[in-house]
């Protein structure tokens, strides 16, 4: 995320510097995945169009007006995938995965592209991990997901994060509640922002997540789904809600968490950071019992949660790291012995040691200043009678070693 990048808007370089802090978050939502068995699926960075219109859905802003679609050469129309779960379903039909034991586990680590509006957490291009698990409808599988999630972002040690819980139904409950709510919306049509008055008819839900005040005000008013569950889906949410509890996970209840793709059914859950700003969400998730059956795979109940990597970083203030240091620099004393560093320098590195060597042609002085500068705790100068010295850079101590013996004069690896 380096502040001093010229690429294409809402984009940015990852440095060096920047790797460990990346690495770690990575490592980290490895092993929790890993330890709940959670296997690694990798898609391609572009799919058909089509998938994500009928999968995340024509009247979401993500299809309206945030994809990154263009025609291929043979004339098809392709688009960076804006997220994971459509493609992960639509891999899941392919792979014939409905075949293995129920839930499959799957998660992942990877870009993700949406043409939004730049700001500080809001990239054009940015990195999702996610989890998923296909083909259990089970309260349990809500609440595994949910709290590997928390664990997640606890173990990282993301300050200021709270989670809210919802649920959106099922489409059948959920189409008479639309409608009650179209009716509410439509009573106060003067008071809405231009954006929500359009969407009345085909994405009322939308309407929860304006900042316009005049539609806070209508919304605030509003009924909401979670008053207009049906019996199975209260008791799904009861469910969850008690094995949270019993796993100790606080969370708020909010029924106007609505998220914005049209895939989710019953639970819905948000964790927000006071550390981020307006781009409050950190990573979040639902169920999308339906999905798997719209992209044309047989009724297969699902969930899952997608994080973003960008957005934790930027929680963490975490940024750049001082940079590793090396075991050794080898300085050829003398001209003659370049050839012989390179030599050495390669010894060391199969020896499992960082070395490195100066490559552009410095004097003595120089390749010290190097060895100084590459952060090296050794510097290996090869002298002209072919004889060697070490120089710990720290004390500028510097003894003669034989060099028969110089990685086991290096010792242990610094790490
Ligand atoms: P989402 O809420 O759209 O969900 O994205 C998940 C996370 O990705 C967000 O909480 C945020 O941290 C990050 N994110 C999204 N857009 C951007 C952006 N423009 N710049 C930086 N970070 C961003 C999904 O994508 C669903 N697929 C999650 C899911 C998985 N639901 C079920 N399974």
């Amino acid at each position: 995320m380096s502040k001093r990048h010229q690429g294409p808007r809402g984009t940015f370089d990852i440095l060096p510097s920047e790797d460990p802090a990346r690495e770690r978050v990575a490592r980290v939502a490895r092993e929790i995945l890993g330890r709940a068995r959670y296997g690694r699926i990798e898609t391609p960075a572009f799919e058909d169009t089509e998938l994500f219109e009928r999968g995340v859905g024509e009247a979401t802003d993500i299809v309206r007006k945030e994809m990154f679609s263009f025609e291929d050469l043979g004339g098809r129309s392709v688009t960076l995938r804006p997220e994971g779960t459509a493609p992960i379903c639509r891999a899941y039909v392919e792979h014939g995965m409905h075949k293995l034991a129920a839930p499959v586990k799957l998660w992942y680590l990877g870009p993700f592209f949406r043409y939004e509006a730049p700001q500080s957490g809001r990239f054009r291009q940015f990195n999702q991990i996610g989890a998923e698990a296909i083909g259990s409808e089970s309260p349990l599988v809500d609440a595994e997901v949910i709290m590997l999630l928390r664990d997640l972002l606890d173990e990282l040690g993301v300050p200021g994060v709270e989670l809210r819980l919802g649920s959106l139904g099922s489409p059948e409950s959920r189409a008479a509640y639309r409608e009650e709510l179209r009716d509410h919306l439509r009573a106060h049509e003067d008071e809405l922002s231009a954006d929500v008055r359009e969407r009345i008819e085909s994405n009322p839900l939308r309407a929860f997540d304006s900042d316009h005040p005049g539609t806070r005000t209508v919304m605030a008013g509003a009924p909401t789904m979670l008053e207009r569950l049906d019996d199975a889906d209260a008791g799904h949410f009861e469910a969850v809600r008690r094995l949270l509890d019993d796993g100790g996970v606080p969370y708020r209840v909010d029924g106007t968490l609505v998220r914005g793709l049209d895939y989710y059914t019953r639970t819905v859950f948000e964790f927000t950071c006071d550390r981020l700003g307006a781009q409050s969400g950190i990573g979040g998730g639902g169920r999308y019992d339906r999905l798997i059956e719209q992209i044309g795979g047989p009724p297969t109940p699902a969930i899952g949660w997608a994080v973003g990597v960008e957005r934790i970083l930027l929680a963490l203030a975490e940024g750049e790291a001082p940079a590793a240091r090396s075991d050794a620099f080898v300085v050829a004393g003398d001209p003659a012995q370049r050839e012989r560093a390179m030599a050495i320098v390669t010894e060391l590195r199969h020896a499992g040691l960082s070395a490195d060597l100066d490559l552009a042609d410095r004097g003595v002085k120089g390749q010290m200043k190097q060895a100084d500068r590459a952060g090296a705790r050794l510097a290996v100068i090869l002298d002209e009678d072919g004889s060697i010295l070490v120089r710990d850079m720290e004390s500028g101590e510097q003894r003669p070693v034989d060099p028969a013996r110089l990685v086991e004069e290096i010792g242990p690896p610094t790490g």
